[in-house]
Order: C-alpha cells, then sequence, then structure tokens
C-alpha cells in the first residue's frame, strides 16, 4: 500500500530530512555548540584565493601594459587597480610637486598608531622613483573610491593627501600613507611596484603594512581576480 501523499514536495521533503538529521547529530553531540559546528561543516569553507602574492602586469584598458606616459603626474582622476583579488581597489599614483614636476619618493619607515608597530614603505618607482600605490580601502571602516581619493598638491582642501570623506581620515602619499589624522588608527596598506626600465612596464607584487580592512588576511577572503598575468587599471572621477 502507497504512503499517504501529505502534499509535501520531494524537495521539503528532504529537506526536513536534513534537519533531522542535523537534530539528531546535534543530541548525541551534546547541544547547540555542537549543532553550530555540524552547520559550520557543512557550509562552503573560504579558501584561500592565493598561497602566495601573485605578480601581476598593470594593464590599461587598450589591452596594453601600462607606460610612464599613461600616468599623469598628480592626477586629479582617481587610478584604480584591483589587488590581490577582486574588488580589492588600489590607487595607483605619479607623485609630483606643486609644479607638478616628479618628487622622488623614498622608502621611510611608517607607524601603525593603533598598535605602536611599524613596517618598511618600499617608496617610489619608475624613471623618477614617483610611481607609489597603496590599498583604496579606508583603514576606518572601508569606504572606497571615490569617497576616498588623492587631493593634488594644488587642491585647496587636503593638498597632496589622500583623504577619506567618509568621517576624515587622512593619509600622506609621500610617507608611506601613514596617517595624518583620524579616525583611521591604521595607515593605508602600501602596494608593493616593479618597474620594468628596459620595457618601461610596471608590475604589482605584493603588499606590506597592516592587512587590508575587513580582511584576516590579504590573501583570503574574497575571489582571486580573472588572470593570473596581470591586473586592469580603470578610472573614477572623485565626489569632490
Ligand atoms: S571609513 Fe574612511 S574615515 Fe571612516
Amino acid at each position: 500500500m502507497s504512503e499517504k501523499n501529505n502534499g509535501d514536495e520531494p524537495a521539503d521533503k528532504d529537506r526536513r530530512n536534513f534537519f533531522k538529521f542535523l537534530g539528531v547529530a546535534a543530541i548525541a553531540a551534546g547541544g547547540i555548540g555542537a549543532l553550530r559546528g555540524v552547520l559550520e561543516n557543512v557550509s562552503p569553507p573560504i579558501t584561500a584565493a592565493f598561497s602566495a602574492f601573485p605578480t601581476l602586469l598593470l594593464y590599461s584598458q587598450s589591452g596594453k601594459p601600462i607606460s610612464t606616459n599613461d600616468l599623469i603626474v598628480n592626477n586629479s582622476t582617481i587610478v584604480l587597480f584591483d589587488y590581490p583579488l577582486q574588488n580589492e581597489p588600489n590607487f595607483l599614483l605619479r607623485l609630483g610637486d606643486s609644479n607638478n614636476n616628479d618628487v622622488a619618493i623614498e622608502p621611510t619607515t611608517v607607524t601603525i598608531p593603533a598598535t605602536g608597530k611599524t613596517f618598511q614603505s618600499p617608496g617610489g618607482v619608475g624613471p623618477h622613483n614617483s610611481v607609489v600605490a597603496s590599498s583604496a580601502i579606508c583603514q576606518h571602516l572601508g569606504c572606497i573610491p571615490p569617497i576616498i581619493h588623492f587631493y593634488p598638491p594644488s587642491s585647496s582642501s587636503y593638498p597632496g593627501k589622500v583623504h577619506c570623506n567618509c568621517h576624515g581620515s587622512t593619509y600622506d602619499p609621500y610617507k608611506g600613507f601613514a596617517v595624518v589624522t583620524g579616525p583611521t588608527t591604521h595607515p593605508l596598506p602600501n602596494t608593493v611596484l616593479t618597474y620594468d626600465s628596459a620595457k618601461d612596464q610596471y608590475s604589482v607584487s605584493s603588499l606590506v603594512g597592516p592587512t587590508i580592512y575587513g580582511h584576516s588576511s590579504d590573501l583570503s577572503g574574497g575571489n582571486p581576480l580573472a588572470s593570473s598575468s596581470y591586473t586592469e587599471i580603470s578610472t573614477l572621477t572623485p565626489t569632490s
């Protein structure tokens, strides 16, 4: 004799049986804490996207490696690239003085106010050692461009600084993206660039300093970039 059909769809029946299984497992293992463990075990694990930082060539949107002439000194347009994961924007800046002449950015020791620890900022690369990069995710609460961006030295507000209009944090890109004003207590993570002078091409190879905001590790908690050999430049207009 066939079992009475009570109207459940097969998927509902399967789901009910699944939760019955979880309930039995939880009781057997000792209660709610164990149930949490069971649920964690049936969730897809968040895996590391990379086991090490990839080295990626910086590409223009026209599909060519960028060269020094593609980078404008003190550009008021925001120039970004994702690294080391998708949707992890980084600033790409060619820094200059108030006359828009390249300024060589020296390697420097940067303090992390939150911990008192320091790290070595790599300094600039390129023919004038003026090209630098950093995470573009504010270290206070994670605001992203265009609300956080570089203000050229000629700006009337925040000249020569990266400023976040969410709550007012300011960073100094000429000094390893160190904290100038809070509320942030962490500098922007410095993105390490290399320059091939023979080809006039730029690559990104790692990050130094604090971990990218919102991550326990720079290499996990997101998806790998589409290509394992390059990352593409994008641009945004500042909000103010
Ligand atoms: S998120 Fe940038 S200052 Fe708060």
